[in-house]
């Protein structure tokens, strides 16, 4: 069975496994460019990487409307129940979690972390997902680090990762120079760009990135419009 990812804009994905859809940092009604409002979300489970607001704005509202555990960090758990939301499991780099589909390790991000209200909000994280078959990186807000290497190494059975979800949008995270050095170190065999163009700040030409991607032979890479979709088959 595929697994489909639907990028919504920013850093949000649907990941529909074939046993549930994964939600990731829920960004909707205060996104400039994103294909969707909150409410029409629907999600099995939702997976945050780090506090910042474009990664966690909708996460209350749509978790108590869909009862769907949210998988995060310790603080971010925290700060979820004080907010109302029951259904939590709270984790920390290094911990491995069955999600519907599958199983999503907590990886290290570099970056930072805290809620739009002051609250501490742990340390970032990214995301290495092994679902439906398929092995999925999700770096999540963080800058080019040298253990994207073991990260993007074959796993047990000599899988290495099918994709890799990767920003671009510099600024605030890597940019589209690290990014291609970040896909050496990662080998995906599909790469995908996002944090990026939903603001002025962080705006790139990621036809252009996709363009030197090809041309170093890094990986595949496919630039989706928000509410596209990519099939990873
Ligand atoms: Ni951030
Ligand atoms: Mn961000």
């Amino acid at each position: 069975m595929p697994v489909t990812l639907t990028w919504t804009g920013h850093a949000t994905w649907l990941i529909d496994t074939g046993h549930g859809v994964l939600l990731v940092d829920p960004f909707f009604d205060e996104c400039p460019t994103a294909s969707m409002k909150a409410r029409d979300v629907h999600c099995d489970a939702i997976l945050i990487t780090h506090a910042h607001f474009d990664h966690v704005a909708d996460a209350v509202a749509i978790a108590k409307r869909t009862q769907a555990t949210v998988f995060c960090n310790f603080e971010i758990a925290q700060w979820l129940g004080k907010h109302g939301v029951e259904k939590t499991q709270p984790m920390n780099l290094g911990g491995r979690v069955q999600v519907p589909g599958g199983t999503a390790k907590m990886e290290i991000a570099h970056h930072s972390s805290s809620f739009a209200d002051g609250t501490y909000g742990g340390n970032p994280a990214g995301w290495l997902l092994d679902v439906g078959g398929r092995r999925i990186y999700i770096a999540g807000d963080t800058c080019l680090f040298s253990d994207m290497e073991r990260i993007g190494r074959p796993d047990a059975r000599g899988r290495g990762l099918d994709v890799a979800i990767l920003p671009i949008g510099d600024l605030f995270t890597m940019g589209p120079d690290d990014a291609l050095e970040a896909l050496r170190l990662l080998k995906p065999k599909v790469a995908l760009p996002n944090h990026y163009d939903t603001w002025p700040p962080i705006a790139q030409d990621a036809a252009v990135w996709a363009e030197a991607v090809v041309a170093a032979r890094l990986a595949t890479p496919h630039v989706l419009v928000p509410g596209a979709s990519f099939v990873v088959k």
